[in-house]
């Protein structure tokens, strides 16, 4: 039996609501399968947790993490009892840098029969690659004046290391896809980085001959994921410029309440951590009715880096079907409540 051990931290807001759903579908994943088994052990670090113990997590709170395969987390952030940046930097960011996850992979897709915004949204099926560990996420800078000239300097870091390493990874991954990569950049208007990201994306492109490229600038890109989102296979960006992105793919698809997300440890030290693209939704919170889609498909994202391929493939069919029939919340037009989603996409896992 192939156990994976995964830590969960449900979070905040809605990440309370979406995650226990979400593993009721991984428990039936595992029994459909057979030879798998999933070992929750649940941390409840949020901002709840910030307010009675004045840290996020607990010192040792990354050593008790690294024992797990992965880490599954709903959404972090509760602005009206800590601030975001303390939170986020606390508990998500730290994560993210202290574990190495490199990467963060973003799918966004056509579904049929799901109500997109968009006049054409046929047949749509992208993936943002973005850096996720330096870029324009940095702590480097401050306020360096007050008063009336008051000037706050906040400094974006581009390491060669990182950068490459994004890109490497969207061309290896174009590859099994429709062989095409888009530079996400803004040479024209950012000085110093943006230049150098576009020579370094000029390079690298050399090494995929077979690999056909574009760049555009965010401004005129995320412009192209309204207008024209087929065009697009593989994205890679910076990490401010993927986060704004996605959000984007997630509401081209209908709602950002589905689109999944995971954040990758590329060299095998620390666990990858799976968490939607969406937050804590405080303005939904507590009436049941986030869509649990996100997090589920953002198990399945889990499953293939487990390499449970045929599972995972399984699970967003079934995630497909739901919402093809209108078994949806009403962020996506529906009626449901978050339970009801997860319990008919348990129910359909169990006949196949
Ligand atoms: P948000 O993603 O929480 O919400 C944006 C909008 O999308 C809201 O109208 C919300 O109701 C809707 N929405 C989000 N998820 C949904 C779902 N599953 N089903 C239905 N509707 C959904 O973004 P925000 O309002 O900017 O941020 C709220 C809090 O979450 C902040 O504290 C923010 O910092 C935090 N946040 C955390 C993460 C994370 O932990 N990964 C990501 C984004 C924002
Ligand atoms: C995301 C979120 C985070 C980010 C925030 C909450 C720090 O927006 O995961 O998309 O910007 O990375
Ligand atoms: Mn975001």
């Amino acid at each position: 039996m192939k156990t994976i051990k995964i830590a969960v931290i449900p979070g905040d807001g809605i990440g309370q609501e979406v995650v226990p759903p979400a593993m009721d579908v991984l428990n039936t994943v595992a029994e459909v399968h057979g030879g798998l088994k999933f070992g929750f052990t649940e941390f409840p670090w949020n901002c709840e947790y910030y307010v009675k113990n004045g840290i996020m997590m607990p010192d040792d709170g990354l050593k008790a993490l690294s024992n797990f395969d992965a880490v599954f987390l709903g959404a972090v952030g509760n602005p009206e009892l800590v601030p975001d940046h303390i939170s986020l930097w606390g508990l998500l960011i730290k994560i993210r840098r202290e574990f190495q996850q490199v990467i963060n992979i973003r799918p966004a897709k056509y579904f049929k029969g799901l109500q997109s915004p968009l006049l054409n949204p046929n047949d749509f099926d992208l993936i943002v690659v973005r850096e996720n560990s330096e870029g324009e996420y940095s702590e480097i800078g401050g306020r360096i004046h007050q008063g009336e000239d008051e000037i706050t300097i906040q400094n974006a870091v581009f390491t060669r290391k990182g950068v490459e390493r994004a890109m490497r990874y969207a061309f290896e991954l174009a590859m099994k896809r429709k062989g095409h990569v888009t530079s996400a950049t803004k040479s024209n208007g950012i000085f110093h980085s943006m230049p150098y990201w576009d020579s370094v994306f000029n390079e690298i492109k050399d090494d995929y001959p077979n690999i056909a490229t574009a760049s555009y600038h965010i401004d005129a890109l995320t412009a192209f994921f309204v207008s024209r989102p087929q065009i697009f296979d593989v994205i890679v960006a910076s990490n401010l410029f993927g986060d704004i992105l996605t959000d984007v793919g997630g509401a081209i698809m209908g709602s950002i309440g589905i689109a999944p997300a995971a954040n990758i440890n590329l060299n095998g030290k620390f666990p990858s951590m799976f968490e939607p693209v969406h937050g804590s939704a405080p303005d939904i919170c507590g009436k049941g009715i986030a869509n649990p889609v996100g997090q589920i498909w953002t198990a399945k994202l889990m499953l293939d880096h487990f390499g449970e391929i045929e599972m995972g493939n399984t699970l967003l069919d079934v995630i497909e079907g739901v919402i093809r029939d209108g078994i949806s919340t009403p962020d996506i037009g529906g009626k449901c409540k978050t339970v009801e989603v997860s319990e008919e996409i348990c129910r359909r896992l169990k006949t196949i």
